[in-house]
């Protein structure tokens, strides 16, 4: 495993749609592994391929269940809101308040291409919202309520 540089805003490859994944290949496993190291390296609890540079339709999410691997992931119920804060790797020391849906239900294929469906609540349905918008080229910054707000570490 290795870690993978996160494109930051601005960078073009965070605003185009990513491709299915037709076929796992050991380049495609090894872009996962990577994925899941360079998120919890960052201390990250989602990444998307396009965010190391790869326009592959794969998400990693980890919201301390453990890790999640979605590969084409489609968003196939959505019920409910939830207003909170949301911040991305792509967008180093921001943060903004989002409106998502509170409740997701997404079908998609694990590592090993074999598809399942995912009930997701609150911080996991978020986190899949999240997600699967950087697989069309959109960073939260465009939904965001109010300003764009700087984290500060201390508290
Ligand atoms: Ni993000």
């Amino acid at each position: 495993m290795a870690l993978r540089l996160i494109r930051e805003i601005g960078d073009e490859v965070l605003t185009k749609r990513a491709k299915e994944v037709k076929a796992m290949t050991p380049r495609t496993e090894k872009l996962i592994a990577d994925m899941l190291e360079t998120m919890y390296e960052s201390e990250g609890v989602g990444l998307a391929a396009p965010q190391v540079g790869i326009l592959k339709r794969i998400v990693v999410i980890d919201i301390g269940d453990g890790p999640l691997v979605l590969v084409n992931p489609v968003i196939l119920k959505t019920e409910g809101e939830q207003t909170g804060p949301e911040a991305c790797l792509s967008v180093p020391g921001k943060q903004g308040t989002v409106t998502r849906p509170n409740y997701v239900v997404v079908r998609a294929m694990d590592e090993h291409m074999v598809e399942r469906e995912v009930e997701a609540e609150e911080l996991l349905a978020r986190a899949i919202c999240h997600e699967c918008d950087h697989l069309e080229g959109k960073l939260y910054v465009e939904f965001v309520e109010g300003e764009l707000e700087d984290v500060t570490d201390e508290e």
